[in-house]
């Protein structure tokens, strides 16, 4: 493991490809992906794996595999990908967790170490966290990490959805 970040519960780490086999359970699952395009083949998951160790060598971040430090279960994916988001290039932070794992406060504590890394590596200085105008949960996490929504837009990639821009700035 490569962990980057150890939280009160959660530990972060840099992925590899053989994190592929414990996030693809997750990243194929049809209630877990209902607010992304479609649930992710098993190509998708090792791309965005793969997109993720890109990101780590050209920009110093990505995406992380989260475990629980008591367990040393694997739960979910959170991070940042460099990614143009409505026409702009952002940073985008993004969090999936496996159902069990939801409604225990680990989304917002393993995003709020992702921001805490930002700063702390003056990364950038603005976040952007988007998600479909219906998903109260995700947008939960927003608020809770102090993102203000920015603005709405269309998202082509994702069935024309309306969609929330939160933004932070660190
Ligand atoms: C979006 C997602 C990560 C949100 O997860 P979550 O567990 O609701 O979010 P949090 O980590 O902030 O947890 C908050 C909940 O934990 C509860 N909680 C329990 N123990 C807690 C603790 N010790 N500390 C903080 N919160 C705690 C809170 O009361 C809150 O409960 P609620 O969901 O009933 O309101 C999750 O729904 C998910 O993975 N969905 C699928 C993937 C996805 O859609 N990702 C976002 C794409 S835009």
């Amino acid at each position: 493991m490569h962990v980057v970040r150890e939280t009160p519960r959660l530990l972060l780490s840099r992925y590899t490809l053989k994190y592929v086999a414990l996030l693809h359970p997750i990243t194929s699952d049809k209630e877990t992906m209902s607010y992304y395009p479609a649930p992710f083949s098993l190509e998708q998951t090792a791309a965005w794996i793969e997109r993720s160790i890109k990101c780590y060598e050209e920009f110093g971040f990505g995406r992380y595999g989260v475990f629980l430090k008591d367990t040393l279960e694997f739960i979910g994916c959170v991070g940042f990908f460099r990614t143009e988001v409505n026409g702009e290039e952002e940073n985008d932070l993004g969090y999936i967790l496996g159902k069990p794992y939801w409604h225990h406060g680990y989304a917002t504590e393993a995003a709020q170490a992702c921001i805490d890394m930002a700063k702390e590596n003056a990364w950038f200085s603005r976040i952007v966290i988007q998600m479909a105008v219906e998903h109260t949960a995700s947008r939960q996490v927003a608020g809770r990490l102090g993102a203000k929504l920015e603005s709405q837009f269309i998202k082509h990639r994702n069935r024309g959805k309306l969609t929330n821009l939160f933004v932070l700035d660190i």
